[in-house]
């Protein structure tokens, strides 16, 4: 069989592509009905935390459905939501404790804007409403989190229904958007967000949203030391909350539970996703301080939000067995130790000429390709650099994750390799032998 559009009733995501049909999955590998076997490389997303196939989340799973699948949010709770918000606040980085569960990054994303416009409403300072957020950035492709999201390709279409939140640029040391090189810069890049706050009128602005790891945009760009404790400090200097968007790089991707701790921050408002299930189940969260709630509580009565799938049982469950299955394994240790292994190998890839970066922290890393690794010039959009590699991996058995425009909102290629925590350093080899083979495909037959 061949499946994808306009074959049949899905709305496949992509319209152009044939799709291999997936029957299973153990630890970092998935087989198609052809027997082909590939290796997750990427966790699909970076969510794939802990592995396919592992039993002790499908037992989980099935406990709970067959205690009980559903109740709403507004009218009940269960031993699994109640028990998962127990674990989950243990490790939380301090001052976080109230969780607020959704179903995917972009909802928790919303809840974050809409609780910091509410919380400010409470306040008195009811004229705060603007989150500012940063050019090349990811938060989601709802509205509001398209608004705040800085991926220049995703937002064109929509442009005329995006709110109006402003955007500064990131901390990408490796072209660095001021010209300067650390720590001559002096963290310009930093420095810069006040400048945007004053422009705007402080008074407007509730929130500073980030990525502490720049994600799927740029791919795994790391901020150099200071950089985001300047941030936290700016926000502080002016009342306005900083949310952490970790869904990406929560839940120990980065070889911290969070990767906020690297620099051992902690912010006003956290959101999750993504490895939060290990992808078995949707799950997110927004997380907030309890002095928050309190004043919504006092005011209000609540937050003036929710989803029928907010807080969901099974969801939970799932949750909290993948977030077990890390302890029981020491999963987040494992992920720091066989990141610092992976990014070894792959700055051997610079032997290629058209790798020009490779960069990240835990099993959260990148490839940035170059037509010139001297001047760092991007290969054109039009030579779809990055789509061939995909494509080859893929066919070569390897999954990759990628990103595109980020230089300056056309060019710019990358891919991401995230695997499961759970991967061994023989695999990472396996994952190498086939970059290597790919990349040599691409410099004999597409340069
Ligand atoms: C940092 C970040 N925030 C938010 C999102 C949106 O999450 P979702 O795709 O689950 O809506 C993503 C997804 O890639 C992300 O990487």
């Amino acid at each position: 069989m061949v499946y994808g559009y306009p074959k049949g009733h899905i709305f496949y995501r992509k319209l152009g592509r044939v799709y291999p049909l997936i029957t299973h999955g153990e630890g970092i590998y998935l087989y198609d009905e052809r027997g082909k076997r590939y290796i997750d490389g990427s966790g699909g997303a970076l969510v794939v935390n802990i592995g396919h196939g592992q039993k002790e989340i499908l037992q989980k799973i099935t406990d709970q459905m067959g205690n009980v699948g559903y109740v709403h949010g507004t009218q009940f709770t269960t031993q699994s939501i109640e028990e998962y918000a127990e674990a989950l606040g243990e490790i939380l980085p301090q001052g976080l404790e109230k969780i607020y569960f959704l179903s995917g990054g972009s909802e928790a994303v919303e809840a974050a804007i809409k609780l910091s416009r509410q919380y400010f409403l409470e306040s008195g300072q009811s004229q705060r409403w603007r989150v500012v957020a940063r050019w090349h950035s990811y938060h989601g492709n709802t509205l509001g989190a398209l608004s705040l999201t800085g991926r220049v390709g995703a937002r064109k279409p929509y442009l005329p229904l995006l709110i109006d939140f402003p955007h500064f640029p990131p901390p990408y040391c490796y072209r660095c958007p001021f010209g300067y090189a650390y720590p001559e810069c002096d963290l310009e890049c930093a420095k810069v967000l006040e400048q945007v706050i004053q422009m705007e009128g402080p008074e407007t602005i509730s929130a500073v949203i980030l990525e502490p790891i720049v994600g799927a945009t740029i791919g795994a760009v790391v901020p150099p030391e200071g950089y985001l404790s300047s941030i936290k400090k700016i926000c502080e200097r002016y009342g306005i909350l900083w949310i952490d968007d970790e869904v990406m790089t929560g839940m120990g991707r980065t070889g911290k539970w969070f990767a906020a701790e690297h620099w051992g921050l902690s912010p006003d408002i956290m959101v999750l996703g993504k490895g939060m299930s290990g992808g078995y189940f949707p799950l997110s969260a927004m997380i907030t301080k309890t002095k928050v709630v309190d004043l919504l509580k006092e005011r209000t009565g609540g937050f003036v939000h929710g989803h029928t799938f907010s807080h969901h049982p099974v969801a939970c469950a799932v949750g909290l067995a993948a977030l077990q299955f890390m302890r029981e394994n020491n999963l987040v240790e494992q992920c720091a130790k066989r990141g610092e292994y992976l990014l070894k190998k792959l700055e051997t890839l610079k032997a290629f000429p058209f790798v020009g970066d490779v960069r990240g922290k835990g099993l959260m890393t990148a490839i940035e390709f170059v037509k010139d690794q001297k001047t760092k010039e991007p290969f054109s959009r039009a030579a779809k650099i990055t789509e061939k590699i995909l494509d080859l991996a893929f066919e070569n058995g390897l999954v990759l994750y990628s990103g595109t425009g980020f230089v300056d909102g056309i060019n710019g290629d990358m891919v991401m390799v995230g695997p499961p925590f759970i991967i061994e350093e023989a695999q990472i080899e396996e994952i190498m032998e086939i970059l290597k083979k790919t990349f040599t495909q691409i410099e004999k037959d597409h340069l």
